[in-house]
């Protein structure tokens, strides 16, 4: 039987809502990857099933929304997220320096995940998980105060047609939703070299009921220049960073 779109979009919500299987995030990859194309496919699937890799995708993460410190030897009380941790080499540098803090770092791309799993295996760092994920997903893999904090180093900015910042991971309705994974003064720490991103930015989190902190608000003693940072101070472009809190007093006013 075929099935036209017409009675697709005729569906009550809630079987999709209801059906974690239909939520992206819970899929399975997608098959007929050939190995040549993209090797990183075979290897996230081989290395979460057979956990040779610190790294969870699909189907893996349908139990771990309130149950992520047990995926750690040491159930560590606070958790961080690195949101677009690219390969890995920021997050490792931050988890080496804090053995005691429990590291999720989520990307989007197979490689990058991989990557990721690989260098902390040959950092011998047990404090790191791997996800593959969207930023935009946060709410169905993690409860609310689950989190100690979040780090944003340099999302894409998408700068180049006006139209693209409707990609841009920050915006109000994001920073409503990861102000409730997090702890009560929990903390996200941004950086950007996109003055404008950061404006935005900035302005999205305090409407969010954030309040602007400093490093003394997180659990770290310096700072740490990421991949992407490095890269543009070369180049001689600006830098944009602030550290956020969730401030529960702060009435929220629209
Ligand atoms: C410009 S790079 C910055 C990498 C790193 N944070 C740094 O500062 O060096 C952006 C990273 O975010 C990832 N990314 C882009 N959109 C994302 C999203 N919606 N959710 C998670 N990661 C994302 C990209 O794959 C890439 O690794």
């Amino acid at each position: 039987m075929t099935t036209s779109p017409r009675t697709l979009r005729a569906a009550p919500r809630n079987i999709f809502t209801m059906n974690q299987n239909a939520i992206r995030i819970f899929r399975e990859l997608p098959s007929g990857h050939s190995a040549e194309v993209n090797p990183y496919y075979e290897i996230l699937k081989k290395s979460c099933k057979n956990k040779t890799l610190p790294l969870l995708y699909g189907p893996f993460l349908k139990e771990k929304k309130g149950n992520w410190r047990e995926e750690f030897e040491n159930s560590p009380i606070d958790l961080i997220l690195e949101i677009g941790c690219h390969k890995g080499s920021t997050l490792c540098q931050i988890a080496e320096d804090n053995k005691e803090l429990g590291f999720i770092g989520i990307d989007i791309t197979y490689k990058r995940v991989c990557e990721t799993a690989s260098l902390a295996v040959s950092k011998e760092l047990q404090n790191i998980r791997s996800v593959l994920a969207n930023g935009n997903e946060l709410s169905y893999i993690f409860q609310e105060a689950e989190l100690s904090g979040i780090i944003i180093f340099f999302p894409d900015p998408w700068l180049k047609k006006k139209r693209q910042k409707k990609n841009r991971l920050i915006k109000r309705e994001f920073c409503d939703i990861i102000r409730n994974l997090l702890k009560k003064e929990g903390f996200v720490w941004f950086k950007t070299d996109s003055e404008e991103y950061f404006t935005e930015a900035r302005d999205a989190f305090l409407n969010s009921g954030f309040k602007q902190g400093d490093l003394n608000n997180t659990f770290f003693k310096k700072n740490y220049e990421s991949t992407f940072e490095s890269r543009f101070r070369k180049q001689g472009l600006g830098k944009y960073e602030s550290i956020f809190i969730v401030s529960p007093s702060i009435s929220l006013v629209e």
